[in-house]
């Protein structure tokens, strides 16, 4: 998915030596909600080829970590903070697996997931929520009180259902589209934070 259309985006990226456009993406987000600060815990979900790990690495700097998980592989990080799993994130295994890299209680977990598309649209939306929800309950049984979750969502169905969950469980939830995100694209991102487990009368 890395440098895949010839935008301005794409030509910063190479310019700059990055990884992935995607980078920006989370560049911009955290200069608008100031999430990362260092030696934080984070966990990353669906993070090859490891662009936004690079930002965040940098941000919470080697007191700090970030264990990015992916199907794919993630090489030639820094380390400290960086660790990496290849790993699904159905499988009923990956929670013990991520514990045993990365101890709760978390800062803070971000999510670029984007399921890989068969172009049958109602299987491809099932996928999505799929690993959503399964990122969900991940993040949940692993995030520290106050902490944040970032997460991609494609708008339709998925979206207010998904933005009502989060608001059952962090204090404030809001929407975001970065610019380094394509105008095409249905992506949008949910920043939540104040995680407390406890909140579920909204
Ligand atoms: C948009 S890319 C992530 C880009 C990344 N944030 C970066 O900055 O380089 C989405 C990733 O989600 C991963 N993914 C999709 N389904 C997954 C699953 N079930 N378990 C783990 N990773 C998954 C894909 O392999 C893909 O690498």
């Amino acid at each position: 998915m890395a440098f895949n259309r010839q935008d301005g985006y794409y030509r910063q990226a190479k310019r700059e030596g990055k990884r992935s456009r995607a980078t920006y993406k989370i560049e911009e987000l955290d200069s608008r909600f100031k999430v990362f600060k260092k030696g934080q815990k984070i966990l990353e979900l669906g993070a090859a080829p490891g662009g936004w790990m690079e930002y965040i690495a940098k941000r919470v700097g080697t007191s700090g970590v970030v264990l990015g998980l992916d199907l794919q592989s993630i090489a030639d990080l820094p380390a400290p903070p960086c660790k990496t799993l290849v790993a699904d994130i159905l499988d009923p295994e990956t929670g013990a697996r991520i514990d045993a890299l990365i101890a709760p209680p978390l800062d803070g977990a971000v999510s670029d997931l984007a399921p890989n598309l068969t172009g049958i649209k109602a299987t491809d939306q099932a996928n999505s929520i799929a690993i959503l929800e399964q990122a969900l309950i991940l993040v949940k049984e692993r995030l520290a009180d106050g902490g944040f979750f970032i997460c991609k969502v494609f708008q339709g169905n998925e979206l207010k259902s998904f933005q009502l969950q989060l608001k059952k469980c962090f204090s404030k939830v809001t929407l975001a589209k970065p610019k380094a995100s394509r105008k095409t694209s249905t992506e949008i991102y949910l920043v939540a934070t104040g995680y407390d487990g406890n909140i579920s009368s909204q």
